[in-house]
């Protein structure tokens, strides 16, 4: 049985949904680290710190503790203070990208979700105790490439740019955000072209990724088929 499994892809791929019923599933936990990312970036924002001040968002980073707080991974605690839906607001979306870019954000992040990933899966005995979930379900961007390179199955989810923004509008319009499509799908494309072209750990595959299209995938076949993969490894 594999006990890590790192999922990578584009905004609005479905990792986040996916992932979240994968880990339930198999009884595993879960680490979304784009919500983390999306911490940092709210933080800053309120402290006016500005996407481009590379030192500041490092030693914002560095000096923060992001921690999920729910099992499903869409809230989190960060400087004291419990953040969920606003993790999801217009400007953090605008400016997550921005962010991320920074070196000094990246390794401060990376660090803490290896630090999480060693404690949930190191101490068997102690988390048998008091939990019995035995391996981990991380998601992000550059997990099977930088954070578990070791990870036992690595799964890269792609679906075209305007289908994935239809998915994020359709999410956008059951929480009652409404904005119009063309304007979620420039965001996107925005948000892509600046997580594949940054200098520090670009969204890429790994090597020994297996890529799967998910455009014309609901997201219980999308469960199914990795689930059907990590078996038979
Ligand atoms: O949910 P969605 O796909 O829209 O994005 P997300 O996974 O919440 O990530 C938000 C942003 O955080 C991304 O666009 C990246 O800029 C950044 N990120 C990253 O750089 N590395 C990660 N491992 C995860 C997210």
């Amino acid at each position: 049985m594999i006990r890590t499994i790192a999922i990578d892809g584009p905004a609005a791929s479905g990792k986040t949904v996916v992932g979240r019923n994968l880990a339930r599933c198999l009884d595993f936990w879960f680490l979304d680290t784009g919500v983390m990312y999306r911490a940092v970036t709210w933080l800053a924002l309120k402290e006016g710190i500005q996407p481009d001040d590379a030192e500041g968002l490092g030693r914002l980073a560095e000096a923060v503790k992001v921690r999920p707080l729910s099992k499903d991974g869409d809230s989190v605690k960060i400087a004291g203070r419990s953040v969920g839906p606003q993790l999801r607001e217009n400007q953090v979306n605008q400016n997550v990208s921005l962010v991320s870019r920074h070196s000094g954000v990246r390794r401060a992040l990376v660090e803490q979700q290896r630090r999480y990933a060693h404690e949930v899966l190191q101490d068997d005995q102690g988390m048998e105790a008091r939990d019995s979930r035995r391996g981990i379900v991380m998601i992000g961007r550059d997990i099977g490439t930088v954070v578990m390179p070791d990870a036992e199955l690595k799964v890269f989810l792609t679906a075209s740019a305007r289908q994935r923004a239809i998915r994020r509008w359709r999410e956008m319009n059951e929480r009652g955000d409404i904005v119009d499509l063309e304007s979620v799908l420039a965001e996107i494309e925005a948000r892509d072209a600046i997580d594949s072209s940054r200098d520090d750990s670009p969204l890429l595959p790994a090597d020994d990724a297996w890529q799967l299209d998910t455009s014309d995938l609901a997201v219980e076949e999308v469960v199914e088929a990795i689930l059907r993969k990590s078996e038979v490894r």
